[in-house]
Formats: C-alpha cells, structure tokens, sequence
C-alpha cells in the first residue's frame, strides 16, 4: 500500500489527506519524544500522515544545518520546528507558506501573546504556529540530596555558589553541565539577566549595544562562567543536556541550569516536582523570565498552503492540544486562554511567572535560544561563551572578542 493509501485509510478516524506531513523537529530527548507523541497522536487521529524527520542535536543547531541543505536541494520538509529569528529569517527568503486566512478565521491574533506573534508574524502575515512557550531562566535540583546536605533555595549568586561548593565538599557533581556551545550560552544567559539586571540584559543582547557588550559587567558575567566552570564535573565536555538531566535525576549531580524541556525528562523518570526535584529561578533573575518558544513553520510547497500543513497548524493551536502538549513538554501553552489546571506545580509557576513577566515588562527572548538577535549573531556569541568556558580566553579577552565578533557579524 502507498503512503498516500496509508493516509486515506487512516482517515477512517476522520478527515483523509492526500498527503502527509514531514516534520523536521530536533525533539528526540526521552521527555522531548514524549511530547512529539501527543502531536503524533493528535494528527493520527485526524487521519493526518506523519512522516518523522528528526534531528537531534538539543537546541537545534544541527537541525537548522539539515533543514538549509533541504532547502538548497528543492527538497524541504513539509513542516519544521523553528525558533524565533529563523522563523524570521527564512520568512525573508520567502520559503515559508501564508498562514494568515486560517489564523484569521481561528482568531490566532487575540489569543498568541504578542511577544510570540513578533516572531509568528512576517510582514503582518501569520508564516508560523507557536506549539510553546518555554522559559531558559530555570534551574532544576535533586531534592533528596538538596536535604541531606541542609541547601535551602538559593536567593542570589551568592548563595549560590555557597550551596555548589556544600555539594562539592561532599563529594557530588555541582553543576550537572553538557559542554555544547548553546548549552553553555544558556548558563551564560542566566548569569547575564542575574548579574545586569533586565536593561543591561536588553542592551547588550538586544540592542547589542557596544558599550555594554564592552562593559565591566560583561567583565563580571564572564568571571561568574569561569566560576561555575569550576564546579561542572571533569567529563562534562560535549554531553547531551538530557544527559546531564539524568545525573541530577540520579542523585550524581544537584543542580542543572537548563530550559523547562528538563521537566520533561524527570517526568519521564516518573519524578514528581516538589518530591523527586525542585525547580526555581535562576539566584537573581526571580522576577524575570527569558523565553524561547518553539513554532512550526510550513514551507511553500506550491502557491497555497496544503490542506495538511493547515490541519497540522490547526492542531498545533488548539487549545486542548496547548494543554496536553505542554504538560508533557516541560513548557507552557503559547496561547493565554488556556487554564493551568492540568499543570504541574512547576508549570503552574512557569504560566503565572510568564503572565507576570510580561505584564511588568521583564520578559525577555533568549539569547542562547535565537529570540535576542538573528542567528549569525547569536553564533559568534556562542562562540566566544564556549571558548571562555573551556579556557581559551580569560575575561577581558573574552569582552573584547565579544565586541569585535558581535560587530563583524552584523
Ligand atoms: C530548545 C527547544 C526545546 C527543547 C530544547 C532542547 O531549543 O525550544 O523545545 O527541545 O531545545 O532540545
């Protein structure tokens, strides 16, 4: 039987599509797969075909290199998980499908908060449907052995590196850290927002801003990396990030800065927050949130949308899927009519500090996650964050090559 047969039968359960979508996503982590099921179910069930195309690679970095190499062979996927300045980005190349009359008719313009539709939106046209709203600003720890050494919820920095260096003493892992350029500029995002405070935080990575790039406290923010470097364990180097999830999971490590996307795997562990694991603001961002959200675009396979990329986006918005999806995922619904009740207590923070977030006018899209600046930017920051991290520069060389690499890549 064809694939096209396949989809038709499936259709049985409801509509029938011609076609099936292939969806390009880099979500192939134990609690990232999870999530993608919902989705996978959702579209089943709709009769929708799914043809998977996963690339892992946590961040999407290799995702990204995928889907340009795609593109350039006049091949791309159907549909493509996608961050903020990508979305952007290949919207200027025109590769992207016109969702406009299915978000006007489904009212995506009052319910997508607008932080999201500045990255959903090109030229005024819908080009994307926002599945989340993961915030970067988190930090995730084992409670068992968090009691066992008497560490109570570090408030700032301070008390931060006390409890890292409690946890060093008794001879566990710190900071459980995967040496990957995005994982280590989501530490360095976290450690910005804490040490400059919000308007620092949007004129270094926003407005990108030669003095503060320059300043003493990207000085400062730099010395703090060098400081964590010293209670991330010796093999930390190119490991996953769910990896360095399972050493907190495992009671090996305390702590790890990470996105909420490492809820997903200490629920998969079966672990329940407030029992197994803690989650918390990053010592210092309390009030803050940096977001990321994770939004499919479809790409123009012919003038018009196709009728499957438009079921897919439609699924992808409803409400009841932004519940469900997101529960599992770690994140939280990318649409503000959707009620925290099935949530988590972890994800019932993560709606409530997002509300509050944008409401006082401290949120803010990540940096290490392409919601600051455009990807060429964003690359040769990470660049000069891995390098530090790993010792290649000291602090102030790493502020000047901040200034002249952010500059060159504009
Ligand atoms: C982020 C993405 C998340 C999560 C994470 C790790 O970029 O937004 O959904 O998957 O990468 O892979």
């Amino acid at each position: 039987m064809g694939v096209a047969a396949l989809a038709l039968t499936a259709g049985a359960a409801g509509t029938a599509y011609a076609e099936d979508v292939e969806v390009l996503h880099w979500w192939t982590s134990g609690g990232e797969a999870s999530a993608l099921n919902v989705l996978k179910e959702d579209l089943e069930g709709q009769g929708i075909g799914w043809q998977d195309m996963p690339v892992a690679g946590g961040g999407g970095t290799q995702a990204m290199t995928v889907l340009r190499a795609r593109v350039t062979s006049g091949n791309p996927p159907t549909a493509v998980q996608m961050l903020g300045f990508d979305i952007q980005d290949w919207a200027n190349e025109g590769a992207l499908a016109d969702l406009n009359a299915q978000a006007g008719e489904e009212g995506w313009d009052e319910v997508v908060p607008a932080a999201l539709q500045k990255f959903s939106k090109s030229d005024g046209k819908w080009v994307a449907a926002p599945v989340n709203v993961h915030s970067t600003n988190w930090v995730w720890a084992n409670k068992q052995l968090l009691d066992e050494l008497g560490i109570a919820e570090p408030q700032n920095w301070d008390e931060f590196v006390v409890a890292l260096e409690k946890v060093k003493a008794a001879g566990k892992t710190p900071l459980a850290h995967g040496g990957q350029p995005w994982q280590d500029a989501t530490l360095f995002d976290a450690v910005a927002m804490a040490t400059g405070g919000p308007e620092f935080y949007e004129k270094a990575f926003i407005e990108l801003d030669p003095e503060a790039l320059g300043s003493d406290t990207m000085k400062e923010i730099f010395d703090r990396m060098a400081v964590l470097r010293s209670y991330v364990d010796e093999n930390f180097s190119g490991r996953d990030w769910n990896l360095a999830t399972a050493m907190v999971i495992n009671g090996d490590a305390a702590f790890q800065m990470m996105g909420d996307w490492a809820k997903g795997e200490f629920l998969n562990a079966d672990q329940a927050p407030g029992e197994d694991f803690l989650c918390f603001r990053f010592p210092g961002t309390q009030d803050q949130v940096t977001f990321n959200a994770d939004q499919f675009a479809m790409f123009a396979q012919g003038s018009e949308v196709g009728p499957e990329q438009a079921a897919l986006a439609s699924a992808i918005m409803s409400p009841a899927f932004q519940s469900a999806f997101n529960v599992v995922k770690g994140s939280v619904p990318a649409r503000t009519d959707v009620s925290d009740e099935a949530f988590d207590a972890c994800g019932k923070k993560g709606m409530a500090d997002l509300k509050a977030a944008a409401a006082s006018g401290n949120l803010y899209g990540s940096m290490a996650h392409g919601h600051a600046n455009p990807a060429a930017v964003k690359n040769a920051m990470y660049d000069v964050i891995t390098a530090h991290f790993n010792g290649e520069y000291d602090s102030d060389t790493a502020v000047d090559e901040l200034v002249t690499s952010v500059e060159i890549a504009q």
